[in-house]
């Protein structure tokens, strides 16, 4: 293989969207090198070169991973055991691990003779590299419960230091390869989704493949871009001067409401947004409110504080960086179905916050547009320099760079606790301190109910731990929610256009 016979093969593979296919009996380490060999190649043909180390962790583990299973099957062959009965499994198991050294060049002579193998396949199509690796025999019960424990407990593993404290159980090895294999996938920005362990029923097979779509941008990448980007929040423009007062003459719970209305009145875009709010579906009023010292001892302290710091923050965003209606608009939705999810969940305290999360949990969004739009010279060199192409706005956007660029704004700007975590966090709510985790949940929840109105609702990728939290059962169940929520908030803006 390692003679270049076969590049021609798969550059003409390629271009015709073929899959390349080999198979092995049993593995060597030779075979395993051509193997890499020939992935790199293709990740040099497609211009994905920085992808070598990851993906090809993935081949090497899976290739490792059919060798030993292919052995296994001869081992218990061997010893005349039944590998689908649990309990002549485990004590198969149990000599597997010191003959499988010892005898491994009988075993190896053995899986020649039983026809045993492995096959390995690149496949590129649409974009996406499929990478398959097979080996004779389904797997057993225990394998596919292994193999599923292992993707599940992966979730919680951040670094390969902590796999090696959390992972128990060691008759098979410590599982270390394969919760590398999916913290792998999570530097390649993709997640165990892209990971799939299957039985091949009708060819007898055990099969784990892989999709990475090479358009991904590896995490590395991100973090470097959005530090680039984060450098840049230092020259930010300051919060206004008369919202800041504002703020302080709130912070003290005497105020004398009077002169806060006096000092709103005296800005006439914060007094008609003001207006808009109180009038707004929200305060449910019978009647119109038209007078500011009304409208100020209506929302209270803690609403007016709110609203000065969504207000503030837009109008910044805005004056700096050009309006972003699509933006804005997803922002409201968010914002409303956030309040009033706390509303019907009597979380009624939150609501005010979940508003506000929801207008801001995006901001980070509009930095980075702005940042991508100008290119800075540096930027633009790092991703020339890296191949990373059109996709890095998307991937930016998309990824929690934008959650935490977000936050970082909004620190910056001395926002509170609470709405700088629900920024941060709202693409992770289960990493968020345990104080804020509702309020996190709220406006995650909200965020993910607004994909329904352009059909990019999936229900399976919403934590299943906030889904119970707010007791969504089904897909039906949370469609239903989002119909109620999106009534209301039309409701919300009609009323407040009237
Ligand atoms: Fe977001
Ligand atoms: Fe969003």
């Amino acid at each position: 293989m390692m003679d270049e016979d076969f590049k021609p093969k798969v550059q003409s593979a390629l271009a015709a969207e073929q899959p390349i296919d080999c198979k092995f009996s049993y593995v060597s380490n030779d075979d395993a090198e051509a193997m890499l060999y020939l992935l790199n190649f293709l990740l040099d043909e497609v211009k994905r070169p920085y992808m070598k180390d990851p993906v090809g962790f993935f081949v090497r583990e899976f290739i490792t991973n059919a060798n030993k299973s292919n052995l296994k099957r001869v081992h218990f062959q061997t010893l005349g055991l039944d590998m689908n009965d649990s309990e002549t499994y485990y004590e198969g198991m149990k000599t597997f691990a010191r003959d499988f050294h010892d005898k491994l060049d009988v075993y190896r002579k053995d899986v020649e003779k039983y026809q045993l193998y492995t096959a390995v396949q690149y496949f590129l199509k649409d974009n996406v590299l499929i990478i398959t690796v097979k080996n004779s025999g389904l797997p057993t019960l225990q394998e596919s419960v292994r193999a599923q424990t292992l993707i599940e407990k992966s979730k919680a593993i951040h670094d390969v230091a902590e796999a090696f404290l959390t992972l128990g159980d060691t008759t098979e090895g410590a599982g270390l390869g394969m919760v590398s294999a999916m913290l792998m996938l999570r530097s390649l920005g993709l997640d165990e989704k892209a990971f799939r362990f299957l039985a091949d029923r009708q060819n007898k097979e055990t099969v784990v493949r892989v999709h990475i779509p090479l358009d991904t941008v590896l995490e590395s990448q991100i973090e470097e871009i959005s530090g680039m980007i984060l450098d840049g929040i230092e020259s930010l423009p300051a919060f206004p001067e008369k919202l800041s007062r504002l703020q302080n003459m709130l912070s003290d719970e005497k105020v004398d409401f009077s002169k806060v209305a006096i000092l709103i009145q005296s800005d006439v875009a914060l007094t008609s947004e003001l207006l808009r709010i109180v009038n707004s579906a929200q305060y449910m009023l019978a009647q119109k409110v038209s007078n500011i010292s009304n409208a100020v001892s209506l929302v209270g302290i803690k609403g007016l504080r709110n609203l000065l710091l969504s207000y503030g923050a837009q109008k910044i965003l805005n004056n700096h960086f050009g309006e972003m209606d699509a933006m804005w608009e997803h922002a409201f939705r968010c914002a409303s179905y956030a309040y009033y999810i706390a509303r019907d969940y009597n979380l009624k305290d939150l609501s005010g916050d979940a508003y506000i999360g929801g207008i801001l949990h995006d901001i980070g969004k509009i930095i980075i547009r702005h940042k991508y739009m100008k290119l800075d010279e540096k930027l633009s060199a790092y991703c020339n320099e890296k191949g990373i192409e059109a996709n890095l706005l998307e991937s930016l956007m998309m990824g929690a760079s934008h959650a935490r660029i977000g936050a970082e704004m909004a620190r910056k700007w001395d926002f509170p606790d609470q709405i700088v975590i629900a920024i941060g966090f709202h693409h992770k709510p289960l990493l968020c301190q345990e104080e804020f985790k509702t309020l996190v949940a709220l406006v995650y929840l909200a965020d993910a109910l607004t994909k329904v109105r352009n059909n990019k609702f999936v229900f399976s990728k919403v934590e299943s731990s906030v889904l119970a939290q707010f007791n969504l059962k089904s897909r039906k169940e949370a469609v239903e929610l989002e119909a109620r929520l999106n009534s209301y908030y039309q409701q919300q803006k009609s009323k407040a256009s009237e």
